[in-house]
């Protein structure tokens, strides 16, 4: 009895602190912090994590955690369905003994961090589930339903931090024009951001991320490479999860010496674990990437010349003529609207709108541009005129690199109802993709290297090139190419 009433009063004391701190106006992740410290204090046990569903509920992703190792918060990919599934359909699942549970994925790291017994509740947001909470203990124990009950307010207190910040900064945009935006598809939940990042790159590649609207998680989880007798030896943790898109990014910029050692492990965890997706991230590319938008060394003087002619005015008319004949089969019958997205599309869209040989509408958008020192994230400066409801949207790119304004704009436009959607692209780096969004009509397959001319420009010049050329590398600029 004695027992009974003291686990009551620190049930009581510790409610009364987590509600405090849901309160209070710390920030999200302190809050979460708080919680996920509280809780396992008053049920006597040592660890705690909060485990959230990614974006496309495939994964489970450590969003707070304590007293947990590093090393088990980084654990490989946490699938749902494996790693207590009941939970995740909304039960609560008391492990007696992890290291010998066939419900836990992973056994061995269990075992390394001496966890025995587990109890974890399901994490609902507005009655959804969205991931789980669990604590952890390193003697073996049984929870009791008064414990689980305990367990289940404290995740009913998560929902609702969560759910509090996603509807302060997702959800439903207000536009300018007083007209709603659809909702894009956020992710069930803000991840928790680091505050600190190892290298400036890192955090640039971060906020270029958040300008598209592209959910990423740093370093959240390691993947184990190498075993003696059954023990971890070798482990690697990319840099960048993007849930969104399912891509692990590891940056090669910090140390380039490194890059040799980074290869092999990716090539490594590409074999162990063939379902990963991971894309390395050169330093040369991610230059090429901001330079893109006028940041990093290889962006700055104004002053670099065209090189080598890439495609020339006889060739890119060949290739115009040859897409719009596809098309106009395609189309044969229909009345589509060209979309072009300004401005270097405008060269292109002009000449294939002509060669058509079905009547099209055109229509144009605009979005705003990254400036690495303003926080923003991408935004229609200028929507669609045509009501695009029940029409057959062409998608006019002059070029895909990334895929991320492509993304963008994509998802935007599917949420407005259209009766079918394509995408045109005269030029395709196809090489430097990070979104994959599929494209219907492509002109030229183009290499990892900055184009000008045709419409594209570098800093705004160049456009009025009637052809398409390299810029000139800063190192060639002087050399009289
Ligand atoms: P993404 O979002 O990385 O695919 O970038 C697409 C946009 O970046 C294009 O619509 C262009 O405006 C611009 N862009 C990408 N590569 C080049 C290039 O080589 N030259 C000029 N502009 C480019
Ligand atoms: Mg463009």
């Amino acid at each position: 009895m004695a027992l009974m009433s003291s686990q009551t009063a620190s049930f009581n004391k510790a409610l009364g602190e987590m509600a405090k701190a849901v309160n209070s106006d710390l920030i999200v992740s302190e809050k979460l912090d708080r919680l996920v410290k509280l809780a396992p204090r008053a049920l006597a046990v040592r660890g705690c994590s909060l485990l959230l569903l990614d974006a496309q509920k495939r994964h489970l992703i450590h969003a707070a955690a304590h007293d947990l190792s590093e090393r088990y918060r980084r654990k490989g990919l946490i699938e749902p369905e494996k790693s207590l599934s009941e939970t995740m359909e909304g039960n609560a699942v008391m492990v007696a003994d992890a290291a010998t549970d066939s419900r836990i994925q992973f056994q061995e790291l269990a075992r390394q961090e001496n966890v025995v017994s587990i109890m974890s509740v399901p994490l609902k947001i507005r009655g959804e589930i969205a991931g789980s909470l669990r604590v952890y203990s390193r003697t073996h124990r049984e929870f009791t339903s008064r414990e689980e009950a305990f367990l289940t307010t404290a995740a009913n207190l998560v929902g609702i931090v969560l759910d509090s910040n996603q509807s302060k900064e997702g959800g439903i945009a207000p536009r300018e024009d007083g007209a709603e935006v659809s909702p894009r598809s956020l992710p069930v939940v803000t991840p928790l951001r680091p505050t600190t990042f190892a290298h400036p790159s890192e955090e640039e590649f971060a906020r270029l991320l958040d300008f598209y609207q592209i959910e990423w998680l740093y370093e959240p989880r390691s993947f184990p490479l190498q075993w003696e007798e059954g023990r971890i030896t070798e482990m690697f943790t990319p840099d960048f999860y993007l849930p969104g898109l399912d891509l692990y990014i590891e940056m090669t910029t910090l140390k380039p010496r490194l890059t040799r050692e980074k290869r092999q492990k990716v090539h490594r965890l590409r074999e162990l674990h063939p379902e990963v997706n991971v894309n390395l991230l050169a330093r040369r590319d991610y230059d090429r990437l901001l330079a893109k938008y006028g940041y990093g060394p290889l962006a700055g003087s104004k002053t670099r010349g065209v090189g080598r002619v890439l495609f020339s005015t006889a060739q890119i008319q060949r290739k115009v003529r040859h897409l719009a004949k596809q098309i106009s089969q395609d189309y044969e019958g229909s009345h589509p609207v060209l979309v072009g997205v300004m401005r270097g599309v405008f060269c292109f869209m002009a000449d294939l709108m002509r060669a058509l040989t079905v009547p099209a509408d055109v229509d144009f958008m605009a979005i705003s541009h990254y400036e690495a020192e303003k926080g923003g994230a991408v935004r229609i400066t200028k929507d669609l005129e045509i009501n695009p409801e029940g029409r057959h949207l062409l998608l006019i790119e002059d070029i895909v690199d990334t895929g991320m304004t492509l993304r963008f704009i994509v998802e935007h436009l599917k949420s407005r109802k259209p009766a079918s959607l394509a995408v045109c692209t005269l030029l395709d780096k196809r090489v430097r993709r990070l979104a994959d969004i599929p494209l219907t009509y492509v002109g030229f397959q183009v290499p990892d290297e900055f184009l000008v001319g045709y419409g594209l420009d570098y800093q705004e010049e160049y456009r009025n090139l009637p052809f398409v050329a390299l810029l000139e590398e800063e190192s060639d600029a002087g050399q009289g190419a």
